[in-house]
């Protein structure tokens, strides 16, 4: 679809800029304050949630399959902890470690580990000079600046419809040992919520690293997140593995943040009997136990995979008419402008939005003054660096139905006026 502002007269040109211009200081006028920044849950999902906090009382019993959840012991986490993680990921229970809330610092211990103490006998990351990791595109800022703040170098892998590009993937991970990892949003992918193909997933299965302590960051944390059915399928990682006869391959990662209350759940990590044992041993130095109290109140809260697709339900059904206003709101909006596409995730978190090249920036710093917090412009690649500044992550789940409507009227025209500005630039150059 050809670019509607290439299209018009110098003068219509004009008239259009015009137009946008009285729209963007009538926006300005309403002093607005919304937010489509962060993929939190609106607070209507988390109320889902509240019968979480019924589970525990102080005559309830706290003995979970013999173990006392009101005192030390058992870092490995609750045993019916461990149980529904495995359900829900499709391994072992004896191969998931269940910690507390946040998943982003089960990962951020996992890169620790590496980097101060070595992993599968290496020599730890600090000492091995150059260290590489590989991140898919557009995708998750916190990834990247986990890795970036270890100075681990960030190597943007071009992200496609089925998964990253995995002619690249192979040829670095198995030529340049200095790639000790690659970041994955395998389901619902943050932001473009893609699902890994199969062939992509048994391509990850397969592959052979240059590196000994090369591992794939598997970070599985929309996994049970499907806005509409039929939803997408993941292979499963760890199937694909033993198919392939591939071990240690696979750190995989996924929490109850989005599931229950954001902060004040559990969280866990998957491998191999080695890389378990390996990662039991490291986390010891710094806790004696996760908080097991709130593991039993969701055991006995979430129940089994079964009741959880059941509650996840209930998130879709809040979630899915945000995601649907966005999507027709920007087809209304643009949909014949030919100057931006965007994708429509069937789950997860996100809406992934390209603007004409040279945009996102603009796009994102007028709609913070129209009063509109958007994620930063960049943010979805490593270091901030969009090579093409098209890139926008809109999340569409907090505000209400009426602040996303009004967000998307500001947003819209804050794309047109960009769109319609770089057109008269490249008029004047
Ligand atoms: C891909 C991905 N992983 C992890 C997280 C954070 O999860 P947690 O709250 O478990 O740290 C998010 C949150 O947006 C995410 O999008």
């Amino acid at each position: 679809m050809s670019n509607y502002y290439q299209s018009l007269t110098d003068s219509q040109l004009d008239l259009e800029l015009a137009v946008l211009e009285q729209q963007i200081s009538e926006f300005r006028s309403k002093n607005l304050t919304l937010d489509m920044a962060r993929g939190k849950p609106h607070s209507d999902q988390v109320d889902l949630s509240r019968p979480l906090l019924d589970m525990l009382s102080s005559s309830a019993d706290f003995i979970d399959k013999g173990v006392d959840a009101a005192n030390y012991g058992c870092p490995e986490g609750l045993p019916s902890a461990r149980q529904l993680a495995a359900e829900l990921l499709g391994v072992a229970p004896n191969r998931v470690l269940v910690g507390d809330s946040a998943s982003l610092s089960i990962m951020y211990d996992v890169i620790d580990n590496a980097f101060t103490r070595g992993i599968g006998g290496c020599e730890p990351w600090y000492k091995q000079g150059k260290v590489t990791f590989l991140c898919p595109s557009p995708g998750y800022d916190r990834h990247f600046a986990l890795t970036a703040s270890f100075g681990i170098q960030n190597v943007p892998i071009e992200l496609g419809e089925d998964g990253p590009n995995m002619d690249e993937v192979c040829r670095l991970v198995e030529t340049d040992a200095s790639v000790k990892g690659i970041w994955c949003v395998p389901k619902y992918a943050n932001p473009t919520g893609i699902t890994y193909s199969d062939e992509v997933v048994r391509r990850f299965a397969s592959l052979k690293p240059a590196a000994p302590d090369f591992r794939v960051y598997w970070d599985n944390a929309y996994c049970v997140h499907d806005l509409v059915e039929p939803h997408d399928e993941l292979l499963n990682i760890f199937d694909a593995l033993e198919e392939a006869g591939t071990t240690n391959l696979v750190y995989e990662f996924a929490s109850t943040s989005k599931i229950t209350i954001p902060g004040a759940g559990m969280s866990w990590v998957a491998a191999s009997d080695d890389d378990i044992a390996e990662l039991a041993a490291a986390f010891s130095f710094h806790r004696v136990c996760p908080n097991k109290m709130v593991q039993l109140a969701h055991v006995r809260f979430l129940q089994d995979a079964q009741h959880v697709t059941e509650h996840m339900k209930k998130h879709a059904a809040l979630a899915r008419p945000r995601f649907e206003l966005v999507c027709s709101k920007l087809e209304a909006g643009l949909g014949t402008l030919g100057i931006a596409s965007w994708t429509r995730p069937q789950g997860g978190y996100f809406i992934s939005f390209d603007g004409p090249v040279g945009s996102a920036q603009a796009i994102v710093s007028l709609a913070a003054e129209l009063g509109v917090k958007m994620t930063s412009a960049g943010a979805t690649w490593p270091y901030g660096k969009d090579p093409r500044d098209t890139n926008i992550r809109i999340a569409p789940t907090f505000p209400s139905m009426e602040e996303l409507s009004q967000a998307l009227d500001v947003f819209i025209v804050c794309v047109k006026y960009s769109a319609a500005r770089l057109e008269k630039q490249s008029r004047q150059a």
